[in-house]
């Protein structure tokens, strides 16, 4: 069960779609007050106000780019510092990039790395201190598979989720015995928008059963709930993530490029 401290709320960013807006509507059934991040202000604010009268609790929309300079230090202020102590911080936004790495471009390169891994840093090591203080706290850190394994043609966005993987099961085992538990949600391909942003084709994606962001977001809370360290959604996900642990480290990054670079990107950047 998902239990904050009485005042508390969850801090979900990347909630305007997808995992996000998924793992937002579990906790609104749960009756977990919220504090939903995204850019998309309208989108956000909509699905606030129908999460609101749906489960009776606070639920409000903070329209922010996470990308920014200080946008980190800006949504603690205007959350902790402002009298809404954050019971369960769920660091979800995040992008990827489907092709060669000498056609992503630096600038976009620069961007993931900001989100996907300093603004989730950032915006754990400013909400520790107050856990710490409370005796009591909850941090989601939505990874992805590509955390187990270099993937070429996605090879920064897998980087990236191989630091959430190893950030977030370091600070798991620190915090053993404080009261505060912290998750790696590591989802195979999953249906949502990510395949898009990412530049893909219409209709492209690796050929492996996904799931849904509602399966995926129920099994990161479930297993949250839980105290586990990492959860990995789907079982055919576990099953290659095993076995890839038997063969020689080379072995791996080349299985993912002989899929990876058959993909087909869309005609726009
Ligand atoms: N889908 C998959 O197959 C898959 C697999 C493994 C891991 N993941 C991970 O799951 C997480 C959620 O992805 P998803 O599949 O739900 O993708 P999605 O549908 O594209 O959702 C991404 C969310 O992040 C928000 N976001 C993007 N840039 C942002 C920024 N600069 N500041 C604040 N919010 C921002 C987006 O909202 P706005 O555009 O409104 O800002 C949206 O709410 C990501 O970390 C992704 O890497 C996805």
């Amino acid at each position: 069960m998902i239990s904050l401290p009485a005042g508390a709320y969850a801090l979900v960013t990347g909630a305007s779609a997808g995992i996000g807006e998924e793992i937002a509507r579990s906790l609104a059934r749960r009756k977990v007050p919220q504090l939903l991040v995204a850019r998309s202000a309208e989108k956000l604010s909509a699905l606030a106000a129908e999460l609101r009268s749906a489960s009776g609790v606070a639920v409000e929309a903070i329209p922010l780019d996470l990308e920014a300079d200080g946008a980190a230090e800006r949504l603690v202020a205007a959350t902790e510092g402002a009298g809404k102590p954050v019971g369960l911080l769920v660091n979800n936004a995040g992008f990827g990039w489907y092709g060669p790495q000498s056609e992503q471009g630096l600038e976009r390169t620069l961007r993931m790395l900001r989100l996907n891994v300093a603004a989730l840093v950032e915006l754990t090591d400013r909400l520790l201190p107050p856990m710490r203080a409370r005796g009591r706290g909850l941090v989601l850190n939505v990874a992805s598979t590509a955390a187990f394994l270099p993937v070429p043609y996605m090879s920064v966005y897998a980087a990236t989720k191989a630091f959430v993987l190893s950030y977030s099961q370091a600070l798991h085992e620190e915090l053993t015995g404080t009261g505060i538990v912290v998750t790696a949600l590591c989802p195979g391909t999953t249906r949502t928008d990510f395949h898009r942003v990412a530049g893909l084709a219409p209709g492209e994606r690796v050929r492996f059963p996904s799931l849904s962001a509602e399966t995926v977001a129920e099994a990161g809370l479930r297993g949250l709930a839980r105290g586990r360290a990492v959860v990995v959604p789907n079982l055919l996900d576990s099953a290659w993530i095993f076995t890839g642990r038997l063969v020689p480290r080379a072995i791996p990054p080349k299985i993912a490029a002989a899929l990876f670079s058959r993909l087909k990107r869309a005609p726009r950047d």
